[in-house]
């Protein structure tokens, strides 16, 4: 199949520019855009046919359930039941914008769409090119992140043609996404608030508004426990995985640049492509050895949203060990850790210890 690329300037949105890609999904077709957190591959989240391609397109197992975009927060009562005052409170605060609630579902959403669960996920993203597709195509948009199964999550439309170029109907290009980790999930079908996967909108923020809520405990794990089972089914693969073999370093600013460089210089000996990827503040303490500097520790966001794209370059350069700073203290922190931990499959040394 090919694959029709299309570009929207974000200062100069119109619908027109939404009609073809708003007939392939009423028609079935699948269509990759761009959202504040990463880009989705959407499809009509009410066929099930629609959702089983998106499975064999991203190569991804179908017991994983998909997250329904919608265009009103009204929206939620046509796909849940039994809605909480919670789902509510929590819509009025952060919808749109990166938040996903897990809400009983109605019989309209097909078992396909969601993993074969009695729950459905639902997200009103904040991007404009998200929206106004929502809006043109009149129909709800089931997207995963747009990248094949275990691959770092796409936060540029680059990412997306690498992944599925020829798989999918259309690619909308609407430049790098805000964030560029997935959105917050938030469990609200249980007794209480369950935090499922940790995002820019943090615990506290949830508390703020709802009083209790906690972490499903997988997510915040420092290391792989067979015996804690991730709720969300898709936090429980390994994930965001670069080629390369990540060990995260933690400990005091000065002891994780030492640890770094001799963990470098051992693996340079070895015969090894190394590479260390570290904050732009500390990069005077390396010296002249090979850094990808990921963001600033002064404005988290920025390694937030570049975790990602770096873990790509990574594998593009051939890095075959990669030693990683932690990225602990800062209030994304448990974002960003939750995607670096799995990403290094919980290969972490304390150098403190
Ligand atoms: O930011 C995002 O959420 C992006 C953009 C495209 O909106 N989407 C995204 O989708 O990250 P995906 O499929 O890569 O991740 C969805 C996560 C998976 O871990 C999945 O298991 C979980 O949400 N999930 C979906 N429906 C669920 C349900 N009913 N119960 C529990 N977890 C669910
Ligand atoms: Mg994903």
């Amino acid at each position: 199949m090919e694959t029709k690329v299309i570009k929207i300037d974000r200062k100069n949105i119109e619908q027109k520019d939404f009609e073809e890609a708003a007939r392939i999904l009423r028609s079935g077709g699948l269509v990759a855009f761009p959202t504040e957190t990463v880009y989705g591959l959407g499809g009509n989240a009410l066929d099930p046919s629609a959702s089983q391609k998106i499975y064999a397109a991203k190569g991804r197992p179908s017991d994983n359930p998909l997250i329904v975009h919608i265009a009103e927060v009204s929206d939620m009562e046509k796909l849940g039941t039994d809605i909480p005052k919670e789902a509510y409170a929590l819509a009025g605060r952060f919808w749109p914008g990166p938040m996903t609630m897990i809400l009983k579902k109605k019989d309209i959403v097909p078992k396909e769409t969601t993993g074969g669960l009695d729950t459905v996920a639902v997200r009103l993203p904040s991007d404009m090119i998200a929206r106004t597709l929502i809006k043109v195509s009149g129909v709800f948009i089931a997207a995963p992140s747009a990248n094949s199964s275990g691959r770092p999550s796409p936060t540029t439309a680059e990412h997306v043609i690498e992944d599925l170029s020829g798989k999918i109907d259309m690619i909308i290009d609407g430049g790098h996404c805000d964030i560029g980790l997935e959105s917050s999930i938030i469990d609200l079908s249980g007794d209480k608030p369950l935090i499922l996967r940790p995002g820019f909108i943090t615990a506290e923020d949830f508390k703020n508004v709802v009083g209790d809520a906690e972490y499903d405990k997988a997510v915040i794990a420092k290391k792989a426990d067979k015996n804690i089972v991730a709720k969300a089914p898709g936090m429980k693969y390994k994930h965001y995985a670069p080629k390369g073999q990540i060990t995260i370093v933690e400990g005091t600013r000065e002891h994780v640049a030492e640890k770094i460089a001799a963990l470098y210089e051992e693996g340079i000996r070895s015969g090894k492509k190394c590479a260390v990827m570290i904050s732009e503040e500390n990069s005077g303490l390396y010296g002249d050895i090979k850094k990808y500097l990921i963001g600033k520790r002064s404005d988290p966001i920025t390694i937030a949203s570049h975790l990602f794209d770096t873990l790509r370059l990574l594998d593009e350069d051939g890095a075959e060990l990669i030693f990683s700073e932690s990225f602990d203290g800062l209030n994304l922190s448990e974002a960003i850790m939750n995607r670096l931990r799995k990403a290094a499959g919980y290969s972490i040394i304390n150098t403190e210890e």
